[in-house]
């Protein structure tokens, strides 16, 4: 074992010359996590405003989602889907429930779902649609991000994701993102099995479509009997203020207001389904989509272990009983107001956007620039940590649990911080 004492620089030095260098994380060294607040090795306390990229809904080390990881880890963690376990089809039945559709297939990570629902839709397609075999083709909106396999790379359009890595999987199309138009027109080929979109998309830089765009994809796939699937990794679990962003056909009163707007064919969830605290994902259809998968067809080891069953549970739990939609919401209006206050006393941005509490400002320099990253190791001196998601946009998502309180504090940062760099 090392020794623990290892100074920031020592450890950061460990990470660099032992792992892969496939991140560029900013230079702070965390080791301990509560509610809204992680602290560094030598003490320093952050306000966390990525949350492991919307992961942590939660806020870290929730106390009832570690109760439930640590005594299910005293019973059972792994059986594998070679047998039954006791609390498998609990947590299906549970999730089923919660959101509103008849089966889940669970899985680990959010690439591994989103790699499912490709499988499930493509054999929907041939068995359902009659599309003639190896012919399928599934939509793509440009600037999306699903992930990183090869499959979900091929129908990435950021070329960080696929430049050296082809060949590329076949059966793909891409079109502009918050396009019907486009939509409409691809949906034209009767080989197309389904439509896979991010309702906002996180990764490029928080774009929130036009309010009618989804509505309309829905419509449209379902006039051209194809799949609409909801990639909702990462605006799922209360984060943009509802249960879904897509928040379809579900019956829960309290938590997502009963507002529905679209229903997916296929739902997609992964990070915080399990609030940051063991890597779950599932994908949920109703059977006469999911029924298309036979025994055999398509599975994983750990996917269902008892473990992530119990937290996902807990997890999915602390979403209703502490109201984080609501939360998400209320606080997001705040947020996005006093942003805008900060627009018209800086130059250095030029706007803030986003949902709930998933949002990004955009800084005013090229897409190449260092700008945000100096922003982001400025906001870390000053106790808050985010993440650039490019040269010239930060993105802002704190734990759903944040009090207003604490968020009027962080905002207090935010505008001292970017005042630093320029005010007008
Ligand atoms: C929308 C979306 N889908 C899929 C993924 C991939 O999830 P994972 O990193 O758990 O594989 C992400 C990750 O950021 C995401 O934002």
């Amino acid at each position: 074992m090392l020794d623990t004492q290892l100074s920031p620089s020592e450890l950061i030095a460990l990470e660099d010359r032992y792992g892969a260098h496939n991140y560029h994380p900013l230079p702070v060294v965390l080791c301990k996590g509560e509610g809204v607040f992680v602290w560094d090795v030598e003490g320093k306390k952050y306000y966390d405003f990525l949350s492991a990229y919307s992961a942590v809904n939660q806020g870290h080390c929730h106390p009832k989602i570690i109760d439930a990881l640590v005594s299910q880890a005293k019973e059972l963690t792994l059986t594998s889907r070679a047998f039954h376990n006791d609390i498998l089809g609990k947590y299906e039945k549970y999730i089923a429930e919660y959101f509103a559709y008849d089966k889940v297939l669970p899985v680990n990570t959010g690439v591994e779902a989103v790699e499912t629902a490709i499988k499930l839709c493509r054999k929907w397609a041939y068995l359902k649609k009659g599309v003639e075999a190896n012919k399928a083709v599934i939509i793509f909106a440009t600037g999306n991000f699903h992930g990183r396999t090869l499959g979900v790379i091929s129908a990435s359009t950021d070329p960080s994701s696929t430049k050296g890595f082809g060949p590329y999987l076949p059966g793909i199309e891409v079109i502009p993102y918050n396009d019907i138009p486009a939509l409409e027109d691809a949906l034209k080929n009767p080989n197309v099995a389904g439509f896979l979109v991010e309702p906002i998309q996180g990764e490029a830089g928080v774009f929130v479509p036009d309010d009618q765009y989804l509505p309309e994809a829905a419509r449209l796939c379902k006039e051209n009997k194809a799949l609409f699937i909801a990639d909702e990794v990462q605006t799922g679990i209360a984060r943009t203020g509802k249960l879904l962003a897509t928040c379809g056909n579900c019956n829960c009163k309290r938590h997502c207001e009963n507002t529905p707007e679209v229903r997916a064919d296929i739902l997609i969830l992964g990070k915080a389904i399990s609030g940051g605290v063991f890597p779950v994902s599932a994908v949920l259809a109703d059977d006469e989509i999911m029924m298309c998968i036979k025994p055999g067809e398509h599975g994983s080891t750990f996917g269902g272990n008892p473990l992530g069953c119990a937290v996902a549970m807990a997890a999915l739990e602390v979403v209703k009983d502490e109201d984080l939609s609501i939360n998400a919401r209320v606080l997001g209006e705040i947020f996005r107001t006093r942003m805008q206050k900060l627009i018209d006393r800086s130059d250095l941005i030029t706007l803030v956007r986003g949902k709930g509490l998933l949002n990004a400002i955009v800084i005013n320099d090229d897409e190449y620039s260092s700008t945000a990253w100096d922003i982001c190791i400025k906001l870390a001196e000053n106790g808050l940590l985010a993440k650039p998601t490019h040269g010239n946009i930060i993105r802002f998502a704190p734990p759903l649990v944040i009090t207003e309180e604490q968020l009027n504090e962080c905002c207090e940062i935010i505008e001292k911080t970017i005042l630093t760099f320029g005010a007008k």
